[in-house]
Formats: C-alpha cells, structure tokens, sequence
C-alpha cells in the first residue's frame, strides 16, 4: 500500500442515555448525554487501487469486508455518489475506545467520524443536516428502526431532549453528581429487544403501551429535575424508569444484579442504558467517593469496566 497524500481525520463519543430508551422510538422524548471518555477517530489517507480499511472488524480491502461493515461500506458508497467521488483509493482506519455493542452509541459515533473524515478528505462543507443524513443510512442497517438518537448525540457537546417528531432540544446538563457506567461485558441486543418491545407495544392485552407513556412522562419530569438541579429525585426517576424497561423484557438476570448492587452502595437511582438485554447500566451518585465505591462493588459483582462521569463537568 503506497500512501499517497496527508491524512483527513474525523472524530466522535459516545453517548449515555439517561432516560427515555424504547420509549423514545414511540414518539417519546429521551435525554442523553456526550460521553466524551469514550471516543473513536477514523483517518483517511490516500491510496493507489482498492480502498481498504483497517478496524477492529476487518483489516484489508473493503471489498473483502464481512458483513458487520456493511453499514459502513453502505455510508461510503452513499457519501462518493452525493459528492461525485470515487470509492477507490482510500485507506480508512478506524480507532475507537467505545465499547461495540454495549448501548454507547458505538455505531453512530463510528459512521459519524467516518462522514466527518470523509467530507474532509474530499474538501466538501459538511452540514448538520448532511452528517445526520449519512449517518442514519449507518444505523439503519446496524439497528433496524432507529429513533435517530444515538446520530443525533454522538455529534453533540450538550446534553440532548430529543423526540423523534419534533426539533432537538439541546441543553445544559450539568448537575452537582456523578454518573458511574458500568458495562456488563456481554453485547446488547437492541434490535431484539426494539421489536419484542413492539410486539408487547402492539399487543392489547398487554400493558406495553401504558409502560411507554409512563417513560416517556418519567423522561418530561427527568427533564424538569435536571432544570431544578434536584439530583435526588433524578435518582428516584432513574429507578422507576429501570422498573418499567425490567417489564418490557428488556432488562436482564446480569443488569438487574448491577442495579441491585449499585443501589445497595449508595446510588441514588440505577437503571440501565441503552438497547438492553446486555451493554452498560448507570447510577447516579452525589459524592465523588460514593461513585467510587459504587464503581468498585459493580466490578466484584460482574462488570468487566466501569466509568466514572461528573456530571458537574
Ligand atoms: O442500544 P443503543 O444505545 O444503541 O440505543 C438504543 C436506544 C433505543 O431507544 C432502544 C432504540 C433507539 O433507536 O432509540
């Protein structure tokens, strides 16, 4: 491979969703966060012949890419048509600290960084609206019926109030508190559980819809909290948000231990984040070493890597 040009880069984070998860693909509104400690970074350089790709998934011409890359090879092929550009002659690598699969918006922040190289690369104006465009091609294909949340953050500075219906609002989030994220080491299943969730949503004899509007009234009244600075009732909020995602199946045995141990060491709410079934749970404390020992307890009880956000920051 003969390099033949300077590289273009593109950055990105993941994101923490506080509240609102599923309950959000019905027109709901969710809050999440910037999680900047968890970052990716795609480089472009120029080549002569195939493009190739160098990541954690593939390493060689992309040609040859497994399937898990297709949302990204669907986005590129997308970006060179709308540009006029060939999809030849690039080297595109790929280096990211998100956890895959664990509800951090691993996949919108990767598509993400991967549009904002590629526009460099190519020096074209990339628009909020052109980024959101490509990268919601990405999370199509890697989640089936996205709500557009995880595009939507993994760009953003600030904290997001997002309802797929209606304009984002973005705010400021900061609170006296700590965020401890813990992942429970084993992949999501987000698009299992969107569309079991749809089948209980659907079904009449079920309660699925009440349990999607008392999220979706939780993630209003969160919003309000994080406003007052009321930690303490977030915390409550947080909770009776896990109870409900626990009775639309998407909890698990593994979740449930973290958010019981979490609890049981001085949280003030835990629940889990994300798709579910899998991935990262959160608990929010007021005190730096609560959050420490929170931190701690999830790693006897199972978690393979914990973060400790401040929320103050
Ligand atoms: O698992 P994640 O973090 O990609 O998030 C999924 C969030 C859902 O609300 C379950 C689905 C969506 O598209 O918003």
């Amino acid at each position: 491979m003969k390099v033949l040009s300077d590289a273009a880069l593109g950055a990105a984070h993941g994101k923490i969703i506080l509240v609102g998860e599923h309950s959000v693909v019905y027109n709901e509104p969710a809050i999440a966060i910037p999680f900047t400690s968890a970052t990716v970074e795609v480089i472009i350089t120029k080549i002569s012949g195939d493009s190739t790709v160098n990541s954690i998934y593939h390493t060689g011409k992309i040609l040859d890419a497994p399937e898990s890359l297709n949302n990204l090879i669907k986005t590129i092929n997308a970006v060179c048509l709308y540009l006029n550009k060939p999809t030849n002659n690039m080297h595109i690598h790929i280096d990211s600290n998100i956890p895959a699969e664990r509800g951090m918006g691993s996949s919108a922040a990767v598509a993400t960084a991967l549009v904002r190289a590629m526009f460099t690369y190519f020096e074209a104006e990339l628009t909020d609206e052109l980024l959101y465009r490509f990268v919601s091609i990405s999370e199509k294909i890697a989640h089936g019926n996205p709500s557009g949340l995880d595009a939507t953050v993994v760009s953003s500075k600030q904290a997001v109030y997002f309802t797929r219906s209606e304009a984002t609002e973005f705010f400021d989030s900061h609170l006296p508190g700590y965020l401890v994220i813990a992942d429970t080491g084993d992949e999501g299943e987000t698009i299992g559980a969107v569309s079991d969730v749809g089948k209980l949503v659907k079904n009449k004899n079920t309660n699925g819809q009440k349990l999607i509007t008392e999220l979706g009234n939780l993630t209003k009244k969160a919003r309000q909290l994080i406003e007052k600075k009321n930690l303490n009732q977030l915390g409550e909020i947080l909770s009776k948000a896990q109870t409900r995602l626990n009775k639309l199946t998407v909890s698990n045995d593994k979740l449930d231990t973290l958010v019981d141990a979490a609890m049981k060491n001085g949280a003030i709410g835990a629940k889990l984040t994300g798709g579910g079934r899998g991935g990262c749970m959160i608990a929010l404390a007021d005190q730096a070493e609560t959050a420490e020992k929170i931190a701690a307890t999830l790693l006897k009880n199972g978690a393979i890597q914990t973060w400790i956000h401040n929320l103050g920051d």
